[in-house]
């Protein structure tokens, strides 16, 4: 990108605000695949205070710029300047109208930003700066205005033709040409601008909302998709109740439409009334999409009908308060899919996904605090701590407020900033002033990164029956801030006896006891808590419900673990403790591995499985989910030195000695929940369907597997249990795979987002050979280096969920990695920056591996006009 190639790096503090109104903007598109022309009409008013004439400036990017007038007169070379993204008018009048006419080239653009072809038709991506590439505007989201968009196209080729908000007219004329106009009454950013153009099919249903408005919903899709979009169409509907339940939040315009695309960088984007998504999120039918899928798609389509409020009514200043509107939209679509699912499983989800994907980045070259202070390129901020801390630092309110307190909060923000484009510090004022609190402190949340660690140790006394808790919070330097601050961080805690059995809480402070969870505040670098009147040394229930999103290190026993496991009444903290016991028992049998010592398998940890496999009241999700063991990637985290095979080989030994030592189990939990029944969507089938999935991966460990999982997919009229019998196939090197995997192709080759899965299946495959698999595969004929969730789907899973085949002592994985950095780098700047990540630990590793990695870096930094999105990640990592 030019931006990377300028190399340029934005600071938060250069803030400043745009000195013009613009009260309105006209386009018109004369649309065509190869060519299309692009008229801007912009109306300017300088800002009170700002004395005329004033410069103009305006980003543009790629624009061929056949004309520009001002107030009428047209401009030649002199009245303007252009110096790489940005054209300036020196001296503009107070009230400025502005005319361009320039040309644009979709068919040509392979970076999937701006407006590109995807298919058959066109359509647009403008986050974060993509507008530019389609007209000279202020591509900033602190210039807000309204827009009329007038579309123009031959009728025959593009007789859908859609943009933001209402319609407002429509014609034809002889010669098979056709135009359309949208009218979008509310002021928006540049970022949420869209359009489509192009032959695509419509469902349509309805909603109407609390007050009364009738709402059109219509899904665009490609012909042959039209009977896989009910679950999404009932998840929009879903969603728009839930924000009028729940937030009281209601929609504002006549019609809300969404668009698949097979071609997306992203997963989908909340442009006013026209959200563009990835086909992945839209398109479903059980035999074609797993459980999974499914409840991605709800989360997806909720966050971004959510965005309505949060991201467009009121919007970001500038980029740096990216988490405005991410963080509190991924809160939100959360807190949707507990609504709707299990909130219990759903917590266990976001904890895992936190840890597996921001933890290592607070921990890497890309660390960074929520709102950034700097950035090179904005499009590699879109990231898991803006995300996912973001999410868990909104949640952080919310526990600290309440769901009243911080209903209030969100009332008032959009009080204060309807229409606005604000920041971080404006929605922290809005919830500590609607509830009359101090967050000052809790602010720090907001600029300082790392992952704080906190260290609990406990003492009993039992003469007084006293317990004491000491906390101890510590945050590592990053490697862009070394002097970090203690946090504020509420608490929540339960104490139990041995049994299991909760006991009343009542700190020496208190007048009276309270049973169930306790929530305190820390906000110090090192506090204690003594509870009175405690009968017996209690095992501590930590941070229950994930409470806060830090590192938890306690010394639990064996025993504590297996009592938490089995009694306490926190979902999370069950899991947790589960997790905790199963990676202390894979850690330590790597470490024997390591010195060639003989592994053995836990008693404790068979006994717990053993608990979990005969609990037949708990909820059958949250059971697959404590009995699924820690990734490679996490475990390898919680070494000093990442030992690859080590850990793959210690996981895998694990998992086997607990399939042998509770076969019978397993195969009765197995056989109780296939029950032979029809696919259902309901969340119960679905857990039943994650558990006896679950189970079938254990018993591919042993010898009752392998008929198991071939009956299994035989039998199937799923996507769910499909994919778990032939993944479970090829992970156990059975000689079924292949078959199956063959005749998976024959059925599915010409089903772009089925074949993503039969990619993902063979680029996960453990082992040093997978690299030749990966890359003969890339010749296959529904493989694409063009198309994103190609590369995601083959490039990506080998790189970053095959730790084994990536890291292979040879260097071939990073070879062949590097290969494809260099290959996208040149086609899709924002794909291969976000695979480039993949090397970001490379200091984690061996000597050797170290020296290979760092010799991939090297020659990916060292390609002529490598583009600015993955200098930044290489040069980070390099440094
Ligand atoms: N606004 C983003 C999409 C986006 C981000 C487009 C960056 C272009 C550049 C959208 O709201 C979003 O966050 N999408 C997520 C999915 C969501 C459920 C977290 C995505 O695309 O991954
Ligand atoms: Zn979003």
């Amino acid at each position: 990108m030019k931006e990377g190639i300028a190399g340029k790096v934005i600071y938060r503090k250069d803030y400043t605000a745009y000195p013009w109104d613009v009260s309105h903007l006209d386009l018109h598109f004369d649309i065509g695949m190869k060519t299309t022309v692009v008229r801007a009409q912009m109306e300017f008013q300088l800002k009170a205070g700002i004395n005329a004439p004033h410069r103009i400036v305006l980003n543009g990017s790629d624009l061929e710029l056949i004309s520009i007038t001002l107030n009428g007169r047209v401009l030649t070379h002199s009245d303007y300047s252009v110096e790489g993204e940005t054209l300036i008018i020196p001296d503009a009048p107070q009230n400025s109208v502005l005319k361009t006419e320039v040309r644009i080239h979709p068919a040509n653009n392979s970076a999937l930003e701006g407006l590109y072809l995807s298919g058959e038709f066109l359509l647009t991506q403008c986050e974060a700066q993509g507008f530019r590439k389609i007209t000279w505007f202020p591509d900033r989201p602190d210039v807000m205005t309204t827009y009329r968009v007038t579309l123009e196209a031959d009728k025959a080729g593009f007789p859908v033709l859609l943009s933001n908000g209402n319609l407002a007219g429509a014609g034809e004329s002889p010669d098979g040409r056709h135009w359309v106009r949208w009218d979008d009454p509310f002021p928006k950013p540049s970022y949420l601008f869209a359009l489509v153009a192009g032959d695509l099919a419509l469902v349509e249903d309805h909603f109407t909302t609390r007050s009364g408005r009738d709402v059109s919903l219509r899904i665009y899709v490609e012909e042959e998709n039209l009977d896989r979009c009910d679950h999404a169409m009932q998840s929009l509907i879903n969603a728009m109740r839930w924000d009028e339940e729940r937030f009281t939040l209601e929609y504002d315009l006549d019609i809300y439409h969404i668009v698949a695309t097979n071609d997306f960088n992203m997963g989908a984007m909340e442009n006013k009334s026209l959200n563009i998504f990835n086909s992945k999120y839209v398109l479903a039918r059980p035999d074609t999409a797993t459980d999974a899928d499914y409840q991605g798609i709800e989360g997806v389509i909720g966050h971004e009908y959510f965005h309505n409020w949060t991201g467009n009514r009121v919007t970001c200043q500038d980029w740096f308060q990216l988490t405005l509107k991410e963080g509190l939209t991924v809160f939100r679509d959360e807190e949707f899919s507990a609504d709707m699912q299990s909130r219990a499983v759903k917590r266990i989800k976001v904890v895992r996904d936190l840890r597996s994907r921001q933890f290592p980045e607070d921990d890497g070259p890309m660390s960074h605090p929520i709102r950034p202070d700097q950035y090179l390129e904005i499009n590699n901020f879109y990231t898991a701590t803006v995300y996912q801390k973001g999410a868990a630092i909104i949640r952080m309110y919310h526990t600290l407020l309440g769901e009243r307190g911080f209903q209030k909060g969100i009332k008032l923000y959009f009080e204060r900033h309807d229409g606005e484009a604000v920041s971080c510090d404006d929605f922290l004022a809005a919830m500590a002033d609607a509830n009359g609190v101090d967050l000052g402190r809790f602010g720090r949340w907001y600029s300082q990164s790392g992952t704080p660690q906190v260290h609990v140790t406990d003492q009993y006394d039992a003469a007084s029956q006293k317990y004491t808790l000491t906390l101890k919070q510590h945050t590592p330097a990053t490697h862009e801030q070394k002097d970090k601050q203690p946090l504020v961080l509420p608490f929540a805690l339960g104490l139990l006896t041995a049994e299991g059995r909760e006991i009343p809480l009542q700190l020496e402070t208190e007048a009276e006891a309270v049973t169930g969870t306790r929530l305190l505040i820390m906000e110090e670098t090192q506090q204690e808590f003594t509870f009175i009147d405690v009968p017996e040394a209690p095992v501590p229930s930590l941070f229950r419900d994930y409470s806060a999103p830090v590192k938890i290190y306690f010394d639990y026993s064996s025993q504590q673990l297996a009592t938490l496991i089995a009694y306490d009444s926190d979902a999370y903290v069950r899991w947790d403790a589960a997790q905790r016991m199963a990676e202390n028992a894979i850690l330590e049998q790597c470490r024997q591995h390591a010195q060639g010592i003989e592994m053995v398998v836990d008693s404790s940890l068979v006994k717990a499985f053993r608990g979990i496999l005969s609990d037949h009241q708990a909820d059958p999700a949250l059971l697959a989910e404590a009995m699924m063991l820690p990734a490679e990637d996490y475990l390898a985290d919680q070494m000093e030195v990442v030992d690859v095979d080590g850990i793959y080989a210690a996981r895998k030994f694990i998992k086997k000695g607990l399939a042998d030592e509770l076969t019978v189990l397993f195969s009765e939990c197995y056989a109780r929940l296939k029950d032979g029944r029809p696919y259902q969507k309901s969340a119960t089938a679905m857990a039943g369907r994650s558990l006896k999935n679950v189970c079938l991966s254990y018993l591919l460990e042993t010898d009752t597997g392998e008929s198991l999982a071939g009956a299994q997919l035989e039998a199937s009229d799923n996507m769910t249990d499909t994919l778990a019998a032939i993944q479970g196939l090829i992970m156990s090197d059975s000689l079924l795979a292949e078959t199956a995997l063959a005749e998976f192709e024959v059925k599915w080759k010409a089903d772009a987002l089925v074949m993503d899965k039969w990619f993902v299946m063979q680029a996960v495959k453990p082992g040093s050979n997978t690299v030749n698999t990966v890359r003969k595969l890339m010749d296959h004929s529904a493989f694409s280096i063009q198309n994103p969730n190609k590369v995601r789907s083959l490039v990506g899973a080998f790189s970053m969920l095959n730790p084994t085949g990536f890291h292979a002592a040879d260097g071939s994985g990073y070879a062949f990695h590097a290969d494809r950095v260099i290959e996208l780098d040149g086609l899709n700047p924002q794909i291969a920056a976000r695979m480039v990540a993949a090397f970001n630990r490379w200091k984690r590793y061996d000597e050797d591996r170290k020296v290979l990695m760092k010799a991939e870096l090297q020659r990916i930094a060292s390609v002529k006009n490598l583009s600015g999105d993955v200098s930044e990640i290489v040069n980070n990592a390099l440094r």
